[in-house]
């Protein structure tokens, strides 16, 4: 199964860049801009890495990124996990950016979005591996915040193929960005949400109601609720599913108890994916692999999650025939 996995070409839909910052680079960078990070060495970092749900990982993840200041920094970030991209056989990436985590440090957007945009280019010029900018909403934040995000990304609205929404979701949902959600949609971008990874079913309904979302960030929780399922499985609407990122945040306890394979053999349309991996313990395989040990996937279901992650891709008809 492993040589399978390896050798299937696949895409990668939900990957938050910021999540796939290393320690090592993390460090480097730290002396790098002589930003101070409370650790001492890289495996003190690794053991800080003990998350009991999504907010202990936000707290540590938010602090990380502090010590990416210039566009070098966002370019050697992102150029590291193209390199594993390349190991994985991940020919096609569609990454997550939170603009505010860094606009609120006084990080000029230019210096974000061109930094992940330059390594991008080279991804495509060296390794013909092709990608998508999503920038993300802090929903911890205000919807007016939002507005000046989404105001700010007009000038590299070529580079930004959609919207997303992240960070903490309980007591954030998303009604609080609706307004925003329909601006974006006027403007032009695709729309994505994270519903359903802690949040209840009314978050992914809501998601998908109010916010008119194309696909869901996560949405396993919508196992308890046979109406959204119904829902889900006739429209066919994307969910990327992150199973290490799943067990690390404890939404379930472990890859046995993980709900990957009865959303799938439901009918849904399920995508594996990396979420954080420089957190999470792995990038694409390892996710893979993690399942595949832990649950009954056939052959025929890691060839369906793979196929459903290019057919659900915000790419052209030409491109999704050429990649299926
Ligand atoms: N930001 C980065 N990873 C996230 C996740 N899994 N859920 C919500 N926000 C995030
Ligand atoms: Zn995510």
């Amino acid at each position: 199964m492993k040589d399978l996995i390896k050798a299937l070409p696949k895409a990668e839909l939900h990957l938050h860049i910021e999540g796939s910052l290393e320690p090592e680079l993390m460090f480097e960078l730290s002396k790098r801009n002589n930003i101070k990070i409370p650790y001492k060495t890289v495996e003190e970092v690794k053991a800080a890495y003990n998350f009991t749900n999504l907010q202990s990982f936000l707290d540590i993840y938010y602090a990380g990124a502090n010590v990416l200041i210039t566009k070098q920094d966002f370019y050697d970030m992102t150029w590291e996990y193209i390199l594993k991209c390349k190991e994985d056989n991940v020919i096609h990436t569609e990454i997550f950016f939170d603009p505010q985590t860094h606009t609120q440090r006084g990080i000029a957007f230019e210096t974000v979005i061109s930094g992940i945009k330059e390594a991008l280019d080279e991804a495509k010029k060296q390794f013909g591996i092709t990608s998508e900018i999503i920038m993300c909403f802090l929903r911890h934040l205000s919807q007016e915040e939002a507005f000046e995000t989404l105001n700010q990304s007009l000038a590299y609205k070529n580079n930004i193929i959609g919207v997303g929404l992240d960070s903490s979701e309980l007591g954030n949902p998303p009604k609080k960005f609706e307004e925003v959600f329909k601006k974006a949609k006027n403007e032009g971008f695709k729309l994505v949400a994270h519903a359903g990874e802690e949040g209840d079913v009314s978050y992914i309904e809501d998601a998908l109601d109010l916010l008119q979302i194309q696909r869901i960030d996560h949405g396993v929780q919508a196992i308890n609720s046979e109406t959204l399922m119904k829902r889900l499985k006739d429209e066919q609407i994307p969910l990327t599913v992150c199973p290490n990122s799943n067990i690390e945040l404890k939404v379930f306890e472990n890859y046995k108890e993980h709900n990957i394979k009865e959303l799938l053999d439901f009918g849904l349309n399920i995508t594996v994916n990396s979420d954080d991996p420089a957190y999470f313990k792995g990038y694409m395989n390892q996710n893979f692999y993690n399942l595949c040990d832990n649950l009954p996937l056939s052959k025929e279901d890691i060839i369906k999650l793979v196929k459903n992650s290019f057919k659900s891709a915000f790419i052209s008809d030409k491109l999704k025939e050429e990649y299926l």
